[in-house]
């Protein structure tokens, strides 16, 4: 049996946050587009991810009409903590920038968009199979795939939008010869924690110790997210409660701080490295979000970039498809990746000054208590920090 065809203008391989937030800002403009994903709704709500958004991306959900829920749900954070050598040293956003971030974790932003699409009639077919893409350097790039049905689909799109996650098929279809993947691995992991206990502090704190990396995190008033640096070796069900206090305990100590304990009711270790994979473009295929990068979480910026991609994305195909303008999608890469390289450092940075490397000496130590000494005691430093985790400005 011959699949069943069908036209749409964009075509996107991915139903996650990106690949959501495209669609959706396509029907504003006119746009007609269609989401497949391998993931069934429920696979990717369950899905846990990081939980800051930046003010951009607050904006892009309640100026599009996606949802105010992040405002109702979500916790607006006017700083951070830095702290080191057993004291806390108070990160002001609103003093230093003028700016704030909305703590609201990933899957709520996927079920605000998911319900968003749902309610403006998108098109996403979820829990499909067998997903290929083809003819991309043609006026008709295709996307194949079954559906959940088992009935096999072909889309005849204009353009196609691989949004389908770090270890992207879309990818993949980037010749060797015309494309670069530049990639760092760190030597450490991040084992994180959810757990039942009201927070331990207002703002989240990022703990540098001789012992490693912690990251004091909240979810709500009676759920907390937490985190720290491990062997990314570590099995995390062979952790009892009691060793993960400890750790997170030691990490954080300091100046009366205290962390508040309850019932751990996950544990799970994440691996991170970033990537990222130069152009952005095939053809008439684009890559947004984990598709064409990824970041170590300590800037929180990996969604983030993802909403940005995508903003700028939509900017170029709405003038190419509304306007008449097909050279304004030569745009995409070169400015989607202003801002990936300079998130690529701020999260490297973060995570060097923080994270305690495995052959560290004493003298290393030391000289990362000095870095952190020099950016809290100088304006101009906490400034560099504010601006760069709360969002630079779009056209940077
Ligand atoms: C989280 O709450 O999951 C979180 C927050 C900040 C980060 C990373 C993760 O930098």
């Amino acid at each position: 049996m011959s699949p069943q065809t069908t036209s749409v203008t964009v075509g996107i391989v991915g139903a996650g946050p990106a690949g959501l937030m495209l669609s959706h800002l396509l029907q504003r403009s006119g746009i007609d587009a269609i989401n497949i994903d391998t993931r069934t709704r429920e696979e990717i709500e369950n899905t846990h991810r990081a939980g800051i958004l930046e003010h951009g991306s607050v904006r892009m959900l309640t100026d599009t009409g996606v949802s105010d829920r992040v405002l109702r749900d979500g916790y607006e954070h006017e700083g951070i903590e830095l702290r080191f050598a057993g004291t806390g040293h108070r990160i002001d956003f609103a003093d230093l920038v003028g700016e704030s971030v909305w703590l609201y974790p990933q899957t709520d932003v996927f079920i605000d968009l998911a319900d968003a699409r749902g309610r403006d009639g998108g098109d996403v077919r979820f829990g499909v199979t067998d997903t290929s893409v083809a003819d991309l350097t043609t006026a008709t790039p295709k996307i194949r795939f079954t559906d959940s049905a088992g009935i096999e689909h072909e889309l005849h799109c204009r353009y196609v939008v691989g949004a389908d996650g770090s270890r992207s098929m879309c990818r993949q279809e980037l010749p060797d010869e015309q494309r670069t993947f530049l990639r760092r691995e760190y030597p450490f992991a991040w084992f994180g924690i959810l757990t039942e206990a009201p927070p331990s502090a207002p703002e989240l704190i990022y703990a540098h110790s001789e012992h490693g990396f912690a990251l004091i995190s909240q979810r709500t008033d009676a759920l907390q997210r937490m985190y720290f640096q491990c062997d990314p070796e570590t099995d995390a069900a062979s952790w009892s409660d009691e060793q993960i206090w400890a750790e997170l305990a030691k990490r954080t100590a300091g100046d009366g701080f205290e962390l508040k304990q309850g019932p751990i009711t996950e544990k799970t270790v994440l691996r991170f490295r970033s990537s990222v994979c130069e152009p952005m473009r095939f053809g008439n295929m684009f890559l947004a979000g984990d598709a064409a990068h990824t970041v170590p979480p300590t800037g929180a910026k990996g969604l983030n970039l993802a909403m940005m991609d995508v903003k700028v994305l939509h900017e170029v195909l709405e003038r190419a498809v509304k306007g008449n303008e097909p050279g304004a999608l030569d745009e995409y890469t070169p400015r989607a990746l202003a801002r990936v390289w300079k998130a690529q450092h701020f999260s490297y940075w973060m995570t060097s000054m923080l994270h305690r490397m495995p052959d560290a000496s004493e003298f290393d130590v030391r000289r990362q208590i000095g870095e952190l000494q020099s950016v809290v005691d100088s304006r101009a430093g906490r400034t560099y920090l504010a601006e760069a985790y709360t969002g630079w400005p779009e056209q940077g």
